[in-house]
């Protein structure tokens, strides 16, 4: 288990956020250089910031929107592309069960989906925050309607979300890679370290599909199996799949 401490950057101004995050994470207050921790959350003035103390050389880890396109009608936000057409025309409500540093989550609130994310791992879920209110600053755009993000474990949060969303989507931890790639990114490195390889993915797959009025939508590695046997349709994205499980069959598109 990684040792986690909370810190900031030396800024006093920022000891207070610092304190009032380690208190809300129940983790360790520390000051910047500080050695006693395997990994940092730091305080900066821009963001908040992952850091490998242990590997200070690989740079900081933060959730950053700024420089995908999200310009609207842009190729990004199409509802022509796989994962929109993956969620479905029909679609309105969106819970993102897995929403990570929460890039899918905002994604799916750009193209016009009411989006509820949730994110376990509470270290995870204060990125995303932080990565998205920086967002919606930097763009001056409105998403409190369109986009919330809960931190909990979705297997137990699902059954509490009312009325119940038309499609669930799962991106779960992909399959290790059998030969290790040097080119694994810090950002999934760290995540990796944090929260695992999501061997429960199975079990949130069947609450999910117990859950969501029309479909559970699941993004896979384009070269992994499915989840579950016998999805009822699969997209192909770049690098990735979308299998989709429709939950009311009755009901397509
Ligand atoms: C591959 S990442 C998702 C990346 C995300 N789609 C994005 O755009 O940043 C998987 C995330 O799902 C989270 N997760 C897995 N199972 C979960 C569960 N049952 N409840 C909540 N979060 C879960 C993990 O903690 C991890 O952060």
């Amino acid at each position: 288990m990684a040792r986690i401490t909370i810190t900031f950057n030396g800024n006093e101004a920022l000891r207070l956020s610092a304190g009032e995050l380690a208190r809300e994470l129940a983790l360790p207050l520390a000051m910047a250089g500080e050695p006693d921790s395997d990994l940092q959350l730091v305080v900066t003035p821009e963001h908040l910031e992952l850091q490998d103390a242990r590997d200070p050389r690989q740079g900081p880890v933060y959730a950053d929107f700024s420089r995908l396109d999200f310009r609207p009608y842009c190729a990004n936000l199409s509802r022509r592309q796989p994962l929109a057409r993956a969620i479905g025309k029909k679609t309105k409500s969106v819970v993102d069960a897995t929403a990570g540093y929460g890039q899918d989550a905002l994604l799916l609130a750009l193209m016009g989906f009411r989006v509820t994310a949730i994110e376990r791992s509470p270290v995870i879920a204060a990125l995303a925050r932080d990565g998205l209110q920086r967002f919606i600053k930097h763009t001056g755009m409105n998403l409190s309607e369109r986009l919330q993000l809960m931190t909990g474990d979705a297997r137990a949060l699902l059954a509490a979300i009312a009325p119940r969303p038309d499609a669930i989507f799962l991106d779960p931890m992909f399959p290790p890679k059998r030969r290790k790639s040097a080119g694994v990114k810090k950002e999934m490195r760290l995540l990796r370290e944090l929260v695992g390889d999501d061997a429960d993915a199975p079990e949130l797959l069947d609450i999910s599909r117990a859950t969501a009025r029309d479909r559970v939508v699941v993004k896979r590695p384009d070269d992994a199996p499915p989840l579950a046997p016998n999805p009822s349709m699969s997209l192909a994205g770049k690098l990735v799949r979308y299998d989709v499980y429709l939950t009311n069959p009755r009901r397509p598109g």
